[in-house]
């Protein structure tokens, strides 16, 4: 048979029903030569499970991401699994500071823009270690917020090592390491010396905190004039401009709760 222009003409059959096992009878279409359209039941399965490969593969990467993160920020190892939900507030002035610190990570965008430091001071073992890296690990899961954990000594011992003479690093390297993450943790406050060059090299980290607006958690076993009297008036003042709040933990030490 001709074209009226005179072309061979091809009959093309261009849909055919065809059986899928799975699914059934279904349309298929030519698409190019003897290539057709596969069952759109079966196309469908394959790209959900796909999805959900690729689903489970950023999950893990968001959790290895998290793992990271975690290692970066220092926590100790002990404290890694402490989060809210395993915190026993059983007295008034734990139920505050966990309201506290439920709060303080929950609206860590606002500390952040205000520079909201704040003290948790008390007894051994009522839980500031505990509560301070709830904090720390919320803001690292929840708003990908970079923490970093330290005691005051390491803190000062970090930055006298700049002062030898084979030290690699500045002093002022440093001191801005201490001030660049979102939150930075000072625990142990009040147990290393006090002298006059360990009382600037703190106020160093946190003036230039300050000045970033970056808060400060500082945990120590003094109490709350102990705690002024040791960082000074100077630190006291500026954590005092932005909101900075003392939050008492009272009771006994929580460790005989502890299995073995
Ligand atoms: N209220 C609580 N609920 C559950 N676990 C708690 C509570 N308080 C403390 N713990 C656990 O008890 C141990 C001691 O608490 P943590 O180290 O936080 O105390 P601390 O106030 O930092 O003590 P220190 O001043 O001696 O450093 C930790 O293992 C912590 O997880
Ligand atoms: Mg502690
Ligand atoms: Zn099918």
């Amino acid at each position: 048979m001709k074209s009226l222009n005179g072309d061979k003409v091809v009959s093309i059959i261009s849909e055919q029903t065809v059986f899928c096992p799975n699914h059934g009878k279904y349309q298929s279409r030519n698409v190019i030569g003897k290539t057709w359209t596969t069952c759109p039941r079966c196309q469908k399965d394959e790209s959900d499970a796909l999805e959900a490969v690729a689903e489970q593969k950023r999950r893990q990467d968001k959790q290895n991401e998290l793992q990271r993160r975690v290692g970066e920020a220092c926590i100790p190892a002990r404290f890694r699994d402490r989060t809210f939900e395993v915190f026993n507030a059983n007295s008034d002035s734990l139920r505050f500071a966990l309201d506290f610190a439920l709060e303080y990570a929950n609206n860590f965008d606002d500390v952040l823009r205000a520079g909201r430091s704040a003290i948790f001071h008390g007894n051994p073992g009522t839980g500031k270690t505990h509560l301070s890296v709830a904090i720390g690990l919320y803001i690292m899961s929840h708003d990908q917020r970079t923490v970093l954990f330290s005691t005051a000594l390491r803190m000062i011992r970090r930055v006298k090592d700049c002062w030898k003479r084979d030290s690699v690093d500045s002093e002022s390297k440093i001191i801005s390491l201490f001030a660049s993450p979102d939150l930075l943790i000072v625990d142990e406050v009040g147990v290393q010396f006090g002298s006059e060059a360990e009382r600037i090299i703190m106020f160093d980290i946190l003036n230039e905190r300050y000045e970033k607006r970056r808060p400060t958690i500082f945990l120590s076993n003094l109490d709350r004039e102990g705690v002024v009297e040791f960082m000074g008036e100077r630190v006291i003042d500026r954590l005092r401009e932005d909101g900075g709040m003392f939050i008492a933990f009272d009771g006994e030490s929580y460790r005989p709760n502890l299995a073995p």
